[in-house]
């Protein structure tokens, strides 16, 4: 199902098909070094992924990570969405592209995108983000679509008195963004 057009994306909801690609992106060291490394070493692994993760949320949520392709040619480059995790109230923005996808914009055009969707379609008063301390990429593309740095924070339930985590957020209602 298509969710979003952009000028040169398309984002579209996950299917079990995409268990290769969602392989690759998440064996990237980039995506092992900001996110966490997620041992998927096979397609069966990926596909009960793909199902658990993006596909069980959007059934439960109405909203997911959704798969950022190339309106050219159809490729997945990345993904782009919204995500209710147990340890943050807000909902958060989530992306990742393959590294070959990153420096050209698409990122941006989907993270933009996306949170214009969390308001306007979602109708959410407020979305947050979560990076690393040092991911300067994602923090630059947060702070170029609106975000705002909000607090330092841990994301560790065994060690909360590691700070970790960086938290961002965007609000919407009238007279604040
Ligand atoms: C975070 C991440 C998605 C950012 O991707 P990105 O491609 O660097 O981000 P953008 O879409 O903003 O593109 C950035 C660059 O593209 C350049 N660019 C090239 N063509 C462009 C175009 N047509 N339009 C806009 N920007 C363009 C910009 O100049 C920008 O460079 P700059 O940052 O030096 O100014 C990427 O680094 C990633 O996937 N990292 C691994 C996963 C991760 O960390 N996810 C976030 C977890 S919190």
């Amino acid at each position: 199902m298509i969710i979003l057009e952009t000028p040169r994306l398309r984002l579209r909801t996950f299917n079990t098909d995409d268990a290769a690609f969602f392989m690759a992106l998440v064996n990237d060291p980039a995506w092992e070094r900001f996110i966490g490394k997620r041992n998927l070493t096979n397609l069966d692994d990926s596909r009960t992924a793909i199902l658990n993760g993006p596909m069980a949320m959007y059934a439960r949520y109405g909203f997911c990570l959704y798969v950022a392709e190339l309106k050219s040619d159809d490729t997945a480059v990345g993904i782009c969405g919204l995500i209710k995790r147990e340890q943050l109230i807000d909902v958060d923005l989530g992306f990742a592209f393959l590294e070959r996808y990153r420096g050209h914009g698409y990122a941006r055009e989907a993270a933009s995108a996306t949170t214009e969707y969390a308001e306007k379609t979602q109708g959410l008063k407020r979305i947050v983000a979560i990076t690393s301390l040092d991911n300067e990429s994602s923090i630059s593309l947060l702070e170029k679509v609106g975000f705002k740095f909000e607090k330092l924070m841990s994301f560790n339930a065994e060690a909360p008195e590691i700070i970790d985590t960086k938290l961002f957020s965007c609000e919407f209602e009238e007279g604040i963004k």
